[in-house]
Formats: C-alpha cells, sequence, structure tokens
C-alpha cells in the first residue's frame, strides 16, 4: 500500500509521542495537532488532550469567559455538541478543576471521505498509471492509500484463476493524484485499491483493468507530408512511432491516415501498416490536411488520439497523364463526401517507369502481333487467289453455285493484298 499522507506522518508521530507521554485516552485520527473532526448535524465530541479519560474539566471557548460545560455534566474530559455546526468551529480551551491542566483543541468540520473517482491509463504496454479524483469535497485533510493485486486470466498459461498478494502502487512523488504500476504483465487483469482516508473514515474504490482494455498510445510523431515532384495528384507522407512507445518486435503498432483537401468537410481515410503512405487521390493544386492516429497491432485498446495536422500540397508541374480535367475533381470531391473507403495501397512507384521485363514483354508481343498479321495477310491471299480461281471456274463450268463468302461480299470488294 502506498500513501499520500507521507507528508503528515510525522505529524502522525509527533502526535503518538504526545499522546503517550500525555497518557491521554483521546482517540485521535490524523491531521495537524490540536485539531478534531466533526460532521455538520452530527453530534461532535471533543476530548480534552492531555487529561485522563474520566478526569473532570471545565471548557470554554477561546476568548470567551462563559462556561461551555461544568464537571457536572458526568461526561469526564469530553466536550460534546449535539448538532454541530459553522458556529461551532473554531477553538475550545478545556482546564482541570485545579487549574493544572490547560488543554486547546480547535474543531473542524468536513464530511467524511466518499468513494474516489479512479481511472487507468497505459500508453504502452509496460506500465499502468492510475489516477484518482475525489467525488466529494470533505473540506477535511485527506490522503489516499494505494494498492494492487494481479489476477492471471485463465487460458494464458495459469490453470486456475490465481491472484497474487496486494503490492503498494506506488504513488507520483511530486504529490499528484497518480500511481504507477510498473512492469505489468499484457496479460493479466488487476485489481486496484484505491482508498480516500480522512479524520472521519475511509472508503474504498476497487477498478479491474488489464492492457487489452485500456492501452491507448500516443499519437504518432514527426509526421510530413511532401509533394511528388512530377505528381499534380500524389502526396507522400510519413511518420515516426510516438517516443513513449517502447520499440520490440512482438509489440508494434498499425495506423491510420486521414487527409483532406483544407477546409473540405469530409476526411479520406486510409491504413498504413508502415510508417508512409503515398496518396494518390489528391486534388491537384489545393493544399491538404494529413493527421495520423496509431493502435496496438493486435487491436488492444483503443486508437491513439489524432496527431496535430500538417498542411502538404501535391506538386503542380506535371510530367504525366495525371492532368485534373474539373469532372475529375468534382468526382473526387464526391468520393471523399462517401464513408471512408477501405485500406487501398496504392503503388508507390511512379507509373511511367516500366520495368525492364515489362518492356521486353511488349516487345515480345509486338513481334508475336506483326508474324500473325503477316500470316494472316499470306493467308487471306492464298484464299482470295484461290477463291477468285475457284469463281472463274465455277462460271466456266456451268450454273454459279453461291458459295458461303460470295454470298455475303461481292467478289469484287474481297480484300486486296494488305498493305504491309
Ligand atoms: C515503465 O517504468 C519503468 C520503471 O520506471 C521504466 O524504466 C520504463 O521506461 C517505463 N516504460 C515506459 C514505456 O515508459
Ligand atoms: C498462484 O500461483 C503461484 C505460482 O504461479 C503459486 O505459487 C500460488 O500458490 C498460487 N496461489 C493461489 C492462491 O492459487
Ligand atoms: C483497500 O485498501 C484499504 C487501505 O489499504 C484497505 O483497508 C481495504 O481493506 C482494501 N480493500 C480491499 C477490498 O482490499
Amino acid at each position: 500500500m502506498s500513501s499520500s499522507c507521507s507528508g503528515l506522518s510525522r505529524v502522525l508521530v509527533a502526535i503518538a509521542i504526545a499522546l503517550v507521554s500525555a497518557s491521554s485516552s483521546c482517540p485521535q485520527g490524523w491531521g495537524p495537532p490540536g485539531v478534531q473532526y466533526g460532521q455538520p448535524g452530527r453530534l461532535v465530541m471533543l476530548c480534552c488532550p492531555g487529561v485522563s479519560a474520566g478526569t473532570p474539566v471545565n471548557w470554554f471557548r477561546d476568548r470567551e469567559s462563559r462556561l461551555l460545560q461544568g464537571p457536572d455534566s458526568g461526561l469526564g474530559h469530553k466536550l460534546v455538541l449535539a448538532r454541530a455546526d459553522s458556529t461551532d468551529e473554531g477553538t475550545y480551551i478545556c482546564r482541570t478543576l485545579d487549574d493544572e491542566v490547560e488543554g486547546t483543541v480547535t474543531l473542524k468540520l468536513g464530511y467524511p471521505p466518499s468513494r474516489p473517482v479512479v481511472s487507468c491509463q497505459a500508453s504502452d504496454y509496460e506500465n499502468i498509471s492510475c489516477t484518482w479524483s475525489p467525488s466529494q469535497v470533505s473540506g477535511l485533510p485527506t490522503c489516499y492509500l494505494t494498492s494492487y493485486r494481479m489476477k492471471m486470466l485463465p487460458g494464458t498459461g495459469h490453470q486456475r484463476v490465481n491472484l497474487s498478494a496486494w503490492k503498494p502502487c506506488p504513488q507520483d512523488p511530486l504529490g499528484n493524484p497518480r500511481c504507477v504500476i510498473y512492469w505489468a504483465e499484457f496479460w493479466s487483469q488487476y485489481r486496484i485499491n484505491v482508498t480516500e482516508v480522512n479524520p472521519l473514515g475511509a472508503s474504498t474504490r476497487l477498478l479491474d483493468v488489464s492492457f487489452w482494455d485500456i492501452l491507448r498510445p500516443d499519437p504518432p510523431e514527426g509526421l510530413r507530408v511532401e509533394s511528388v515532384p512530377g505528381y499534380p495528384r500524389r502526396l507522400h507522407a510519413s511518420w515516426m512511432y510516438p517516443t513513449s512507445w517502447p520499440q520490440k518486435p512482438h509489440f508494434t503498432l498499425k495506423f491510420r491516415l486521414q487527409y483532406r483537401p483544407a477546409q473540405h468537410p469530409a476526411w479520406s481515410t486510409v491504413e498504413p501498416i508502415d510508417l508512409e503512405e503515398v496518396i494518390t487521390d489528391a486534388v491537384a493544386g489545393l493544399p491538404h490536411e494529413v493527421r495520423v492516429s496509431a493502435r496496438d497491432f493486435l487491436d488492444a485498446g483503443t486508437w491513439s488520439t489524432w496527431s496535430p495536422v500538417v498542411l502538404g500540397t501535391p506538386s503542380t508541374e506535371s510530367l504525366t497523364n495525371e492532368i485534373p480535367d474539373p469532372g475529375k475533381i468534382y468526382t473526387q470531391l464526391v468520393d471523399s463526401m462517401a464513408p471512408p473507403r477501405p485500406s487501398l495501397q496504392p503503388d508507390p512507384r511512379p507509373l511511367n517507369h516500366r520495368d525492364p521485363l515489362e518492356q521486353m514483354v511488349v516487345l515480345v508481343s509486338l513481334g508475336v502481333f506483326s508474324f500473325l498479321g503477316l500470316a494472316a495477310g499470306a493467308l487471306t491471299l492464298g484464299f482470295c487467289c484461290l477463291f477468285r480461281l475457284r469463281l472463274r471456274w465455277s462460271r466456266k463450268d456451268g450454273p454459279q453455285k453461291p458459295g458461303f463468302l460470295a454470298s455475303m461480299i461481292p467478289a469484287d470488294k474481297l480484300p486486296g493484298i494488305p498493305d504491309l
């Protein structure tokens, strides 16, 4: 258990020593010495410090001579205020009947602790950080005790659900309401106990957390958006892992990139798995807003917040057929108003750079085609000659038999030798 009372523990020790030496039976809470606490509207009992239990005393309000409660009350060294209210706050004096011992008590009113509001965060897969705040202001000195225990989940190599012992959750040394579970196990669940304590009591909040639920990386850093010279519809975006994410091979991040022409209402979204992306459908000539977020590769937890927006404008020179025409821009704008498209992995190579193999294939196919063309020409030529010959023969040899070609194509319109 870790405690934020440390500043007050010195005081506690001092009180304890004072109590022992005075052998008083006043039950002591903690807080500044000489201060006792009560709740508005409730019965409050003040105790005369330095006086043993049962010793009759006189009670006065500080700087008032009027006797508040005399020794005949039967309450010994205690002063009873039936329904305390704010006018009862202040300093009281108690004095033994022989005036030998005089004690001073200050009454402060406030409320018992309420269950604190606790939430836990993890921006990496090593440490879980929990923060808290009071759910109700008590008006009293308050501290928090923080502890946790681990629960191995079944099916993670441990046969049964197995609880570790409670361990302190170390609190922020600067006094911020935060404690950190260092080197937490990724597949385990943790039960956090944050107990608010004040002089009127204690109130505990228990919270179960696991990396799987709370992991939320910080946004990627170093986003850069650059034009691609010669490509008026392309933008090249690159970024880096958040520095808070310890990089180990089996804990990677995936990314989500959004872009839109500046001032356009809707974002286009792609999910690159790497640290860069080429946007191929940017609107030529317009500056674009680009942002990126990250999430654990296994989908644990949630997406990070978006990185700050970075502006980029596509290159204005055009080397290729990517010349924008107004119709295209219009479709594109309409497109980008549609819901996010599924992740596309555009080919980052420029379109006009064919590789040598591709060029060879083109050459070979050209060769094959011209050969086929020649062959077809030769065949047609041969076929025509045969056909004419046959026509001549049939004219010579009697009544014309309508051949299947002759029925469709007049003989004089048959193709001649192809121009090659
Ligand atoms: C987690 O806490 C340990 C101990 O302080 C520290 O060494 C480590 O760098 C922390 N991990 C991250 C990712 O901040
Ligand atoms: C939890 O597991 C550990 C070993 O993993 C074992 O030593 C311990 O006894 C177990 N505790 C309970 C309560 O089962
Ligand atoms: C939570 O912590 C407080 C203070 O250490 C302790 O008194 C209480 O028993 C704990 N509650 C549970 C459920 O463990």
